[in-house]
């Protein structure tokens, strides 16, 4: 095998010494917990992750237990975490671990990459640090990196340029030690080679490092060449009663699949649709959020309607106002329900 990568060696050494150690998913070789944490982390940040991870896995302490789970509990568990296809896929992907391979995960890095929401980067991540395997990760922070380092021009999302970074990824690979090389890939990413602001004075692998000879750490890697998001506009109904909110399961699939949200749509027409009686309705500030693929308006309107028998119907509950944002509701829905929590409380 040829000599390592002046690169590969000096990420290695750094990792070992300046790294970081104690991330609740680390310093263990189960590859239930590993894969949970890659999943979580595919677009969400470390800080945001960590409380999610303890409390989903004290409700699902194994991939038996999360196969055998509802899809609903999962869902309920993954709720503000964004990215609802993620827990889908976790779902799907523990049940054909538990039937596929009697809740064994496979051990390698071609086998994970089969199974649903298990990219090729993701496999290589679970089969390096559950299996010591060695595989080469690709995710975001180290494009990034990679970029930098080796001063690769154009967009990494063109398809010629994603093929020469996972060319270039798979030739860093060392030897050995491929835990403290992948994770320091993953720690000079986040912690120094940042998107913004990197800090170079501390980076172990800076004076190899095109961007920085350069002084192009801010144009590389390439930003995407830019159209126009999509925008939408979407008015939701906050429909009380006086103590609770109507909300709706949405369908499974599509946006917010299978989570709690208040009916979408013109108040009349959701109110006859539901059979309730208007007593007054407010409509509340909008606000922007944005997603992968789009930005949505979300227009509230709260709506005070006549106590009923009504809105009892497969998919839709009644919650407690002060209970409604903590019932498996997406982030920014969240949002808006404490601000109906204000103006009713
Ligand atoms: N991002 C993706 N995987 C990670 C890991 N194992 N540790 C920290 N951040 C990560």
């Amino acid at each position: 095998m040829a000599a390592p990568h002046r690169f590969t060696e000096q990420l290695i050494a750094w990792q070992k010494v300046a790294g970081r150690h104690d991330l609740p998913w680390q310093n263990t070789r189960d590859p239930y917990r590993i894969w949970l944490s890659e999943i979580m982390l595919q677009q969400t940040q470390v800080g945001t992750v960590i409380p999610y991870y303890q409390r989903f896995l004290d409700r699902f302490p194994s991939v038996t237990a999360l196969a055998e789970a509802p899809l609903a509990a999962v869902i309920e568990h993954w709720a503000g975490l964004g990215y609802y296809a993620r827990a889908r896929n976790l779902h799907k992907c523990a049940q054909q671990v538990a039937s596929r391979y009697g809740g064994q995960f496979p051990a390698s890095a071609e086998l994970l990459a089969e199974l649903p929401g298990i990219g090729r980067s993701t496999a290589a991540a679970v089969a390096a640090f559950a299996f010591g395997q060695r595989a080469a990760i690709l995710d975001g922070n180290v494009k990034r990196v990679l970029c930098r380092q080796f001063g690769i021009e154009g967009f990494p999302g063109q398809a010629a340029i994603h093929r020469q970074l996972w060319d270039l990824a798979e030739s860093l690979l060392p030897a050995g030690d491929i835990e403290p090389y992948t994770q320091g890939l993953m720690d000079l990413g986040a912690t120094l080679c940042t998107r913004s602001r990197p800090r170079c004075a501390e980076c172990p692998v800076a004076a190899g490092c095109i961007a920085r000879r350069d002084g192009r750490q801010g144009a590389l890697p390439a930003s995407k060449p830019r159209t126009a998001v999509p925008e939408r506009t979407s008015t939701f109904v906050l429909i009380s009663d006086g103590a609770r909110l109507l909300l709706e399961r949405r369908p499974p699939s599509g946006l917010w699949g299978g989570l709690l949200v208040p009916p979408e749509g013109e108040p009349a027409v959701v109110l006859s649709r539901l059979g309730l009686s208007l007593l007054a309705e407010q409509p509340l500030p909008a606000f922007k959020h944005t997603f992968t693929h789009f930005r949505l308006t979300l227009q509230p309107v709260l709506c005070r309607v006549a106590p009923s028998g009504r809105g009892d119907e497969p998919g839709l509950e009644w919650v407690a106002v002060e209970r409604a944002a903590d019932a498996g509701v997406p982030a920014p829905i969240r949002k808006l329900i404490r601000q109906v929590a204000s103006v009713t409380g």
